[in-house]
């Protein structure tokens, strides 16, 4: 007998979401949501808090944000269990027994964290050849400039504290790769507090998420194999410890056309470029227009070049293809202005973000309504994961 589909994914609320996200992973939960079997889609809170425990004023401000974006973006509350992570305390439970027989060497061996360590490692080591080099220089430096320190210890330190500071800063401009940053999603200051335990655990966690529901297919972007490789061989480790329970989930990768932003560059919220689903008409507008067109094309009298010009790009993705053909030899040949050819673009996106617009602004006024949605999402998967659970606890001789 053909395996019932259990779809498992989730996201961390880090704001609100841009096209890029909408391409990227929305449309393809909204594809899966009219197939057939079991969706759970969850916000991922806690995973969130693994690299941004420092600040977490924005963090219920950024789960609602999310809700918003998935419901208006018609994300069906009949069709997924929509909840959130954080109160499903079942994964909790698991991620701790799954931490019992995870080794730490799979986790030190996860790309995400040994890029960090190498960089941390990196970082550390300039700081300490720097300051090996500019501390001797301090009492020359208190002679120097006649200060009255009446506690030279102290002043060494507080200057040394500084100094590792500025360098930090200084270091996190250059030496540390930008690719590697912008792949972990990570702001740059964070990354000299993620050395954390939480951090270390953060596929631990993805894998209890997942096997929790005994999800076998996990729809995610490339940058999450490490962690789906991951989950299956924590699965594999549990069933030949205590006996067959979990699936070894299979990734579903989608072919996620890369959104360029306003600048030309991937679209992302760390480049500045991003057009927002919650964006009024006039905001996508104004960053339309904004928007870099092909460099050579100076006049209007100029040929231009579509296939090298970020407008056209997005063009593709939101205008019919007879209008594209058009546009496409208009512009090739001069007979279209790039002011003409961006108000047609900010026209398309604004009628495709309109419904969208108009389900959000629905649930930010029915606020009652949207955490119901949640909540009540919450309870079922609940259900499950608690039925899970108790399968898991008697199978460990837990009593
Ligand atoms: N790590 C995922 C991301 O950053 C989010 C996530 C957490 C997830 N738990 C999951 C995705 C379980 C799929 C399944 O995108
Ligand atoms: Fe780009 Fe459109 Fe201008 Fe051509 S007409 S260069 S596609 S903005």
């Amino acid at each position: 007998m053909a395996q019932k589909r259990v779809i498992v994914s989730g996201m961390r609320p880090t704001g609100k979401l841009h096209l890029g996200h909408y391409f990227g992973v929305i449309k393809n939960w909204l594809k899966l949501q009219d197939k057939e079997g079991d969706k759970y889609i969850f916000i991922a809170d806690w995973h969130a808090l693994t690299t941004s425990y420092t600040n977490v004023e924005k963090l219920k401000e950024n789960i609602e944000q999310l809700m918003l974006d998935w419901l208006a973006c018609g994300l069906d509350p009949e069709k997924n269990v929509l909840f959130i992570q954080s109160k499903v305390k079942e994964h909790a439970e698991l991620y701790l027994l799954f931490g019992m027989i995870t080794p730490k060497s799979w986790l030190e061996l996860n790309p995400t964290y040994k890029d960090l360590k190498y960089n941390l490692l990196k970082l550390y080591n300039l700081k300490a050849q720097f300051l090996e080099k500019v501390l001797p220089l301090v009492p020359a430096l208190v002679e120097g400039l006649k200060l009255k320190v009446e506690d030279e210890k102290k002043f060494k330190d507080l200057l040394a504290e500084e100094i590792s500071e500025a360098i930090v800063k200084a270091l996190f401009e250059g030496y540390v790769e930008a690719e590697l940053l912008k792949k972990l999603n990570i702001d740059k200051k964070l990354l000299y507090q993620i050395d954390t335990y939480g951090f270390l655990g953060y596929p631990v966690l993805q894998a209890a998420d997942i096997l929790i529901y005994k999800g076998n297919t996990v729809p995610v972007g490339e940058d999450q194999l490490p962690h789906i490789e991951l989950t299956r061989e924590i699965a594999r480790r549990f069933n030949r410890l205590y006996g067959e329970t979990f699936p070894e989930p299979q990734p579903l990768l989608t072919e996620t056309p890369k959104v360029v932003g306003i600048d030309g560059r991937k679209m992302s919220k760390s480049y500045n470029n991003a057009i927002y689903l919650s964006d009024t008409a006039e905001e996508v507008e104004q960053k339309v227009r904004k928007m870099v067109t092909d460099p050579q094309r100076v006049r209007k009298t100029d040929p231009g070049r579509p296939e090298i010009c970020p407008v056209f790009t997005l063009h593709k993705l939101f205008t019919d293809e007879q209008t594209l053909k058009m546009i496409e030899e208009d512009c090739r040949t001069a007979r279209i202005g790039c002011v003409q050819c961006k108000k047609i673009l900010a026209q398309n996106i604004n009628n495709f973000l309109e419904p969208i617009r108009e389900r959000r602004n629905y649930y930010a006024s029915n606020k009652g309504e949207l955490w119901d949605i949640f909540n009540q999402g919450s309870e079922q998967a609940r259900k499950v994961a608690s039925q899970t659970m108790e399968e898991v606890r008697k199978k460990m001789n837990l009593p």
